[in-house]
């Protein structure tokens, strides 16, 4: 079967490797409390930028959020005169709060995210028993992205693709040569992303990460995520489609399908669920905002009994 979107992507990476100058720069900025790696990506001659999930800090013995993770990204924007067009999300997150819209008010920009949104919204609706208030349209985001739809960040050519598996509407977002993949692939000795959250579904994974992995091979991967692995002592987040072909631990080449689904399937069955994945839910399918404020003018966070 072809895949026009990757045949695009890959062309697209082809070219801008051809012209090293246009190289997209990226600096990446990571949260040692949630363990996340946030981007911010330009192109070098507009200095149009994109910021690729950001980091809301948030305390959850007293409910407080606070901006120092994310006011470093606007120190860093600010310092190199960018002029910011996308607040990229390549998934709703379990593990933090996204800052998206309060770097929206400081920084502007695009808030965006994944098509498929709108079935995480439906999923965690239930489970939170929102109420009609909450919609479940996607409308907290400026834009959704379609599998295989441009975009342009300056001169550079952009391409969205939907890698499914960890959540049902992951994207990953290809600008110039340099590939932002959220929860998918992590760091070749670390492996990849779990599947077991509700929409989640290793077998899809497989498929994305496939996917990802049919890129040439110079794609430089940018990753949501590093917990360290054993013998290792620095946090990673930069790799390449080469290296994770040679060297992943769960998909390099050569495993087969069944192999990682059976693999993914046990590991995720041992894992338990991600401290902040209660408040993190809750605020990131409403793009970020805290739910609706009660008659008190105070915004609570629900954690339902048993149902998780
Ligand atoms: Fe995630």
């Amino acid at each position: 079967m072809s895949d026009t979107a990757i045949t695009a992507a890959t062309a697209q990476i082809m070219t801008v490797l051809r012209h090293p100058q246009d190289r997209p720069v990226v600096r990446s900025f990571f949260d040692p409390a949630t363990f996340t790696a946030s981007h911010v990506v330009h192109d070098p001659a507009t200095r149009r930028a994109a910021v690729i999930d950001s980091v809301l800090d948030y305390d959850p013995a007293s409910g407080r959020t606070n901006y120092a993770s994310a006011q470093q990204i606007v120190d860093y924007v600010l310092e190199q005169k960018l002029h910011v067009v996308w607040q990229l999300e390549t998934h709703a997150h379990a593990d933090h709060l996204s800052a998206a819209p309060w770097l929206q008010e400081q920084l502007g920009g695009q808030l965006a995210i994944g098509a498929d949104i709108v079935r995480v919204q439906e999923v965690f609706g239930k489970i939170f028993n929102a109420g009609t208030e909450f919609a479940r349209d996607g409308s907290q985001f400026n834009h959704l992205f379609r599998d295989g739809e441009g975009f342009k960040l300056g001169n550079l050519e952009c391409i969205a693709l939907h890698v499914p598996g960890h959540t049902p509407a992951d994207m990953a977002f290809v600008i110039g040569d340099a590939a932002f993949i959220g929860d998918t692939l992590f760091m070749p000795d670390y492996g990849t992303a779990r599947a077991d959250f509700p929409g989640g579904d290793a077998r899809m994974l497989y498929h994305s990460i496939r996917r990802l992995l049919s890129l040439p091979v110079q794609t430089r991967l940018f990753l949501c995520h590093d917990y360290k692995a054993p013998g290792r002592d620095t946090f990673a987040w930069e790799t390449t489609v080469g290296a994770e072909r040679e060297h992943n631990i769960h998909v390099h080449d050569g495993v087969e399908e069944d192999a990682f689904v059976s693999m993914r399937t046990t590991r995720d069955a041992s894992l338990s669920l991600p401290n902040l994945i209660m408040p993190s839910v809750q605020v990131n399918i409403r793009g970020g905002h805290m739910p609706e404020p009660e008659d008190n003018g105070v915004s609570y966070i629900k954690i339902p009994v048993n149902r998780l």
